[in-house]
């Protein structure tokens, strides 16, 4: 594991993303209760990029299909639902899923030291 320099603690802010390639991997910085967190920055559902997506109570929503991701944790806290947000009926969703199962999302350990946030990846 590497520890990598990523970002400025001024260029994340509370509740937004931040998307940025660090050794060949998209990551997703954001700030939750004043504390820094990076994810993938990958749907597992169809590989899009969540920084495209929603936050809202410490999840980031997929904007294509709804699938939604605790960012403090990676943990899947909805499969998908929707297409570009437009709501679906329940019976699609099986359809929608194309065979995969909910899946979290990876997530790195995140170090600071002065304005300088780091990534182990
Ligand atoms: S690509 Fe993210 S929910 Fe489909």
């Amino acid at each position: 594991m590497k520890t990598v320099s990523v970002a400025t603690t001024s260029q994340i802010k509370e509740g937004e993303l931040l998307a940025v390639k660090v050794e060949n991997q998209k990551v997703l910085l954001t700030k939750i209760d004043d504390r820094i967190y990076a994810v993938e920055n990958k749907c597992p559902h169809l590989g899009m990029p969540l920084a495209k997506g929603k936050v809202c109570d410490r999840a980031v929503t997929c904007r294509w299909h709804g699938a939604s991701f605790d960012l403090t944790t990676g943990e899947n806290v909805k499969w998908v639902d929707s297409f570009v947000g437009i709501p679906l009926p329940e019976w699609s969703h099986q359809a929608l899923s194309i065979g995969k199962s909910a899946q979290s999302i990876k997530t790195y350990p995140v170090t600071t030291q002065g304005d300088e946030v780091s990534i182990s990846i």
